[in-house]
């Protein structure tokens, strides 16, 4: 006697709900803009989603930053409608997000939600899809967030470390090995929206600043490919992005100078802004870093948030299916 299974699109699937951590992450890395970034230890989102046997993707937010629930509105939401698209709509997703990395802060909040949502459903549908799709589904939530889609921020948050974006079309990344290094962050509570940061960039570039900057920037992966503390501190100069964006940054210039001064290698605005980071060799200096950043906040009488944290090597991570 021969049976027959018929399986519909969501019965085939084993894993029916799975919970993960996705990571803050910092962007540009001084010099690189849209081309480097690395993934942060802390903080994460953490972010549950669960398979639907219908094409719709249902948002919940579980915190306090009122982020849409219209799946077309939400970072996370259109992600999970092109991964719905590109499976014929045969299924749907359900998103509980939980996020920690506050809006508009410059550690890839957008992109934390946007990645976590496209590693997930991945694996929901069995990892179906190459790392690099992974990226071009999550890009999709940065061109709703910042109007672009860069990959600065997600593929360093899917593959955890640092990353290169060689190009984008098409898409060519390149995880860069590098030394243990500590991250210092600070975060001063204001906003600047990453398509605001993004306007006020000059759209023309003198030729003497390119040739400083692509010394920069190839010193940089230099020094992090040979573990050289001392040329990643010399190469982690910005000289086009970081003059127009720091005026959006209170403190911005003696908050470097004194983190220097405390030890730090070096460091810039995360991402676009508001956000600062620095690195740090050893754990201690980057806790000393800290304790400089608060003091320069405290003094101008602006709140922040510190992080003081590693690069984290796993990008986003599967804490548990079922
Ligand atoms: N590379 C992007 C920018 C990152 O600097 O605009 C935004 O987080």
């Amino acid at each position: 006697m021969v049976y027959l299974l018929i399986l519909s699109g969501h019965q085939k699937y084993k894993m029916k709900k799975v919970k993960v951590h996705s990571p803050g992450t910092v962007a540009n890395i001084v010099c690189g803009f849209d081309i480097l970034g690395l993934a942060l230890s802390e903080p994460y989102d953490v972010m549950e989603v669960m398979l639907l046997d219908r094409p719709e993707v249902i948002i919940h937010n579980r915190d306090i930053f009122n982020l849409p629930t219209e799946a077309e509105e939400n970072v996370a939401g259109v992600v999970l409608l092109s991964v719905m698209e590109r499976m014929n709509n045969t299924i749907g997703f359900e998103v509980t997000v939980e996020k920690h990395i506050k809006p508009g802060s410059g550690i890839g909040s957008s992109a934390a939600s946007a990645a976590g949502a496209a590693v997930a459903a991945n694996y929901l549908l069995g990892n179906i899809f190459s790392s690099d799709e992974v990226v071009q589904f999550a890009m999709n939530g940065e061109k709703l967030a910042s109007g672009v889609k860069h990959a600065d921020n997600i593929a360093p948050c899917i593959l955890g470390g640092i990353s290169l974006i060689r190009s984008i079309h098409p898409l060519d990344i390149v995880s860069i090995p590098a030394p243990d290094l500590f991250v210092t962050v600070v975060h001063p509570q204001i906003e600047v929206r990453t398509s605001d940061a993004r306007q006020i960039l000059k759209q023309q570039v003198l030729l003497k600043d390119a040739i400083k900057q692509w010394g920069n920037i190839a010193g940089l992966v230099t020094g992090f490919m040979k573990n050289d503390y001392d040329l990643i501190g010399r190469s982690l100069e910005d000289v086009i992005i970081e003059p127009v964006r720091s005026i959006l940054i209170p403190g911005f210039d003696e908050l470097k100078v004194k983190c220097k001064e405390a030890g730090a290698l070096g460091g810039g605005i995360s991402g676009s802004g508001p956000s600062v980071f620095m690195l740090s060799k050893d754990e201690s200096t980057a806790k000393a870093v800290g304790h400089v950043m608060s003091q320069v906040y405290e003094q101008i009488g602006i709140d922040y948030n510190i992080y003081v944290t590693t690069i984290n090597r796993k990008g986003v991570e599967v804490v548990s299916s079922e």
